[in-house]
């Protein structure tokens, strides 16, 4: 049977700095508090399925140095078939500079490093993968010739793909032409649909585009799904928020295994919704990421 989730993407340690306040332009502060966590957009998305009992196979590219080892070794402990990983000796592996503020807001600025590197040759060698997955989830934290062939594969080999446009960029839309679904937040909805609109109007637009569902979250008011049939808000499951970092990628994982598991896709959203909470309330990334029995106690 088909159940494979194939992951394309990001893996970064994240150097996580606790602060008062996320510093003004031109305003120094100082912390006591900085730690590293295993991070990146598209590991934290396998590590939060594969902790959730998905069946995930990762490609990806780190530095051939002790960060790209311990990022490996965190998609292996959460059951990740990491057989798509590839140790890269020009590049260091990727990094990310967090920010987290008293009250678990965030900022992120990426050097991507060895991630710059994951080309379309990568992905070309561990293509047979393809054959076996009904799902294929992407960010866009790495480069943009990749990502829109990994589009092409998965539309000639019918896998479903989920895109995940973050950090925000501009897409060409006619390579993403019948994508299953795209979960963009708000800000990058705005950057993908500009202009005076509502964030319904503009994931009409989206659909209109190319994609067959447009899930929008919303961070504490929830999301918005929209495809042909229906239009429908869901609210965000609630949790005291001590650091936001991953809360994107535990919900598309909580999504994505529970689709893959066969559930109608409003069902797939409220356990996605519980996973994102989970991860809300914790620190760091990977670490923040749910287990299934937790998500359940909840449900
Ligand atoms: O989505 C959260 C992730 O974004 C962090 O782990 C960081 O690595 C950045 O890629
Ligand atoms: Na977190």
């Amino acid at each position: 049977p088909k159940e494979q989730i194939v992951i394309v993407g990001s893996l970064n340690m994240d150097i996580i700095m606790k602060v008062s306040h996320i510093p003004r332009v031109g305003e120094t502060i100082l912390t006591n508090d900085i730690k590293n966590a295993a991070g990146g957009k598209g590991a934290n998305q396998a590590v939060g399925a594969g902790k959730l009992g998905g069946q995930v196979y990762m490609i990806g590219r780190v530095g051939g140095d002790l960060y790209g080892r311990e990022l490996y070794n965190s998609l292996i402990k959460n059951g990740v078939d990491a057989g798509g990983v590839v140790f890269d000796d020009m590049l260091p592996t990727g990094n990310a500079y967090i920010y987290v503020s008293d009250n678990g807001d965030n900022n992120i600025v990426v050097n991507p490093g060895a991630n710059s590197r994951l080309s379309v040759e990568q992905v070309q060698t561990y293509e047979a993968i393809f054959d076996k997955a009904s799902y294929c989830l992407i960010q866009m934290e790495i480069p943009m010739d990749t990502i829109e062939y990994v589009a092409q594969v998965c539309r000639s080999k019918n896998v479903k793909l989920i895109l995940n446009p973050a950090p925000a960029r501009e897409i060409d839309y006619s390579h993403f032409r019948d994508c299953f679904l795209v979960v963009p937040n708000e800000t990058e909805i705005d950057l993908m649909i500009p202009g005076e609109m509502t964030i319904e109007e503009k994931a009409y637009r989206l659909l209109d585009k190319s994609f067959q569902n447009v899930i929008v979250t919303l961070g504490d008011k929830g999301c918005l799904l929209v495809n042909k049939d229906t239009k429908q808000y869901f609210p965000a499951a609630t949790f005291k928020a001590v650091d936001t970092t991953g809360a994107g990628d535990s919900f598309i994982s909580g999504l994505t295994v529970a689709l893959a598991e066969g559930k109608p896709i409003t069902e797939a959203i409220t356990f996605a919704s519980i996973a994102a909470g989970i991860t809300v309330s914790r620190e760091g990334a990977q670490p923040s990421l749910p287990d299934k029995e937790t998500i359940k106690m909840y449900l």
